[in-house]
């Protein structure tokens, strides 16, 4: 590795750290919006870009701060990355010969670790730092490192970095999960894309996003299929080629503004939704009696009734694709606080994504949790303005939609969680007759 490359990261200016959501609550949200691209797909097609040296464009990006941060990390490796408009990066792989992803970049965001298999793959080696990404719980990568020795990698682990080399290429093997893994997969499925002979994927991730990225690899010439619902399979190539791909759209961010519909027995139109992928959280909906219907590329919701009729209670358990993805478990459980009767729900996902419940009940909902997966909810509750704190993207999300239904006004420490995920929420929210400010803290 060669020496003394300026990484220009700089610290965050205490102002972004400070910045809070003034939400003042009690308004029916109605109108529409236009969903972003997905943030999970983003990502993963801009570090799958690196695989080739010529340029792929991609559309339908989101202007999140994670993507930000993921264009930095690439420019840092000698990665060409052009913004030409908004909603639009180019990505010029070259010969990147920084193989080396900092110890800043992985903290910022746990997803740099998907650079681990284009980069292992194609340049034969690379120094990665172990990601510390959200507070929700562990978040370990043993899974993505056993996947690329699976590949033939050799992988040590020194001072908070994994230093991986693929002598000669990465061979074609089996990879198996002991569970499914999202980024796991994607990482096992990039690497594999250029290394020699065949790999079979098992089980395979069913997200959506991991579809995406399928569908763009083939573009870039890949010879890579899901031959069964959890199985994916790749025959490594030579040499892929640049292509351009539209992200598909963010179900997470679609499935915040149902949620905002209903808490706020409101009536929005979701522009540009994407069909089929968040089935699991409609079928919620609609079971406590929120109304979802759609005409072409449009979903809308209609939570007027509700004025009316209270939701109904309902048990939730978040499960791997297609079952309720866990980053929908925050805003439903807000909704959960509104439904009459006692919900349960049970975080499978992730350790410690329910702490962000002792927030909501600075509001005033009604939450028992009795142990790090499971959450009773009492409603239907009258959420009050609170001061309160965002730990996670996703929950801070949800504190946001807590706000919006909530008598009186909320102040929603932490925004910049918000940003590394959703495109202009705050925008989105003042659209659909929000009262909601970004300020910083103290002002
Ligand atoms: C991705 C999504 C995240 C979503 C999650 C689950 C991105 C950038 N993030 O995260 O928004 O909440 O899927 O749908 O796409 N695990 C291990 N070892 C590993 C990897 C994972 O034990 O090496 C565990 C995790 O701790 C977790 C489970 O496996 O308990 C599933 O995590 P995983 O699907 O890998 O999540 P991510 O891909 O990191």
């Amino acid at each position: 590795m060669a020496d003394a490359r300026p990484f220009h990261w700089e610290f965050e200016p205490e102002q972004v750290d400070r910045e809070v959501f003034q939400v003042e609550g009690g308004r029916r949200l109605e109108g529409s919006v236009r969903i972003s691209g997905a943030k999970n797909a983003a990502l993963k097609l801009m570090a799958a870009a690196v695989l080739t040296g010529e340029r792929c464009r991609f559309t339908n990006v989101p202007e999140i701060e994670d993507v930000r941060v993921l264009a930095q990390v690439l420019e840092d490796i000698g990665v060409t990355v052009d913004h030409p408009e908004p909603n639009v990066y180019e990505v010029a792989g070259g010969d990147a010969e920084w193989l080396f992803v900092p110890l800043e970049a992985a903290a910022k965001m746990r997803a740099s670790f998907i650079l681990l298999g284009p980069l292992l793959t194609r340049f034969g080696r690379v120094i990665i730092s172990n990601p510390g990404g959200d507070r929700i719980g562990r978040r370990p990568v043993n899974l993505h490192v056993d996947a690329m020795r699976a590949l033939g990698a050799e992988i040590e682990y020194r001072n908070g970095y994994y230093f991986a080399k693929a002598p000669g290429r990465l061979r074609g093997g089996l990879v198996t999960f002991p569970q499914v893994t999202v980024m796991g997969t994607e990482n096992a499925m990039l690497a594999a894309t250029l290394a020699l002979g065949h790999t079979v994927i098992e089980p395979a991730a069913r997200e959506p996003e991991v579809d995406d990225l399928i569908a763009f690899l083939q573009q870039m010439g890949a010879i890579v299929e899901r031959t069964a619902p959890n199985r994916i399979e790749v025959e490594g190539t030579r040499r892929l080629h640049g292509a351009g791909h539209a992200v598909v759209p963010d179900r997470i961010e679609t499935g915040t503004f149902v949620v905002a519909a209903a808490v706020t027995h409101g009536r929005i139109s979701l522009e540009g939704a994407p069909s089929g992928h968040l089935d699991a959280l409609l079928s919620i909906a609609s079971e406590m009696g929120v109304s979802v219907s759609r005409d072409e590329s449009t979903l809308h919701v209609d939570a007027t009734t509700a004025d009316l009729q209270p939701f109904r209670c309902c048990d939730i358990e978040t499960q791997p694709y297609p079952g309720l993805a866990t980053d929908l478990q925050p805003p439903t459980c807000v909704l959960l606080t509104q439904a009459a009767g006692l919900s349960h729900v049970t975080e499978t996902i992730f350790e410690d994504r329910l702490e962000w419940l002792g927030e909501l009940r600075r509001m005033g909902a009604e939450i028992e949790i009795p142990d790090q997966h499971h959450a009773t909810i009492h409603g239907p509750t009258r959420l009050h303005g609170a001061n309160v704190e965002i730990g996670d993207l996703r929950a801070g999300a949800s504190l946001i939609l807590a706000a919006l239904a909530a008598d009186g006004t909320t102040t929603i420490k932490g925004a910049h969680h918000v940003h590394r995920g959703y495109e202009k929420i705050d925008q989105k929210f003042l659209e659909l007759g929000a009262r909601i400010e970004r300020t910083a803290e103290g002002t």
